[in-house]
């Protein structure tokens, strides 16, 4: 069974991002729509509620069952879905701290669902950014973290504007946050 991920410096980057951007954006849209992908413990549900996304415009998802349990039993919509294959509708915000990492085959397979992204690291991060633009408004944006230990992203490739907004530096990475727009 996959551990559920106990928050590290890439959620509170997320978290902390979150907690000064969000309430800029429900000044423009108070109805603002939110899709969490990979939820894990819910702490950017949390955020996210605590500074004012109506609970009702808020969704969770994680491919790890217990995660979802976890964050229903916290009061919030949620259900297992890998990526994008149970979801419907469409969100103004998307967010996803996703795995990032190289493959390591030394790490246990109970934590792998949640740090490993593929051999190169950027595998799943690809596969999220083809699948997100259907479900994002015209103008919703995707907020995403990416490591230098994996390979790079070229959003642009992808169809994407992007902008860094927050990073961090540990003594032996860099994490990057991103805010993606579709490309009209
Ligand atoms: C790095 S953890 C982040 C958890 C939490 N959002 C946080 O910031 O602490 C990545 C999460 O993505 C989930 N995940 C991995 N692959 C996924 C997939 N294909 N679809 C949905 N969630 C996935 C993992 O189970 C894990 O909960």
């Amino acid at each position: 069974m996959p551990e559920i991920y106990e928050p590290q410096e890439d959620s509170y980057l997320m978290s902390d991002f979150l907690k000064k951007e969000i309430p800029k954006l429900l000044k423009i849209n108070p109805e603002l729509k939110l899709l969490e992908v990979g939820v894990g413990s819910g702490i950017n549900l949390l955020t996210v509620k605590s500074v004012g996304v109506k609970k009702k415009n808020i969704l969770g998802t994680d491919v790890n069952k217990e995660a979802v349990k976890h964050c229903l039993n916290l009061g919030f919509n949620c259900i297992t879905s890998d990526l994008f294959n149970k979801i419907k509708g469409k969100f103004d915000i998307i967010i996803f701290n996703p795995p990032y990492l190289p493959l390591d085959k030394k790490e246990p397979k109970t934590s792998r669902v949640a740090t490993t992204g593929g051999k190169r690291g950027n595998e799943l991060i690809i596969k999220f950014l083809k699948q997100a633009k259907k479900y994002l408004n015209s103008d919703g944006k995707v907020f995403i973290i990416t490591s230098s230990l994996s390979s790079a992203v070229n959003f642009y490739k992808l169809s994407y504007k992007s902008k860094e907004v927050a990073k961090k530096n540990l003594f032996f990475e860099e994490l990057s946050l991103w805010e993606l727009s579709k490309i009209s």
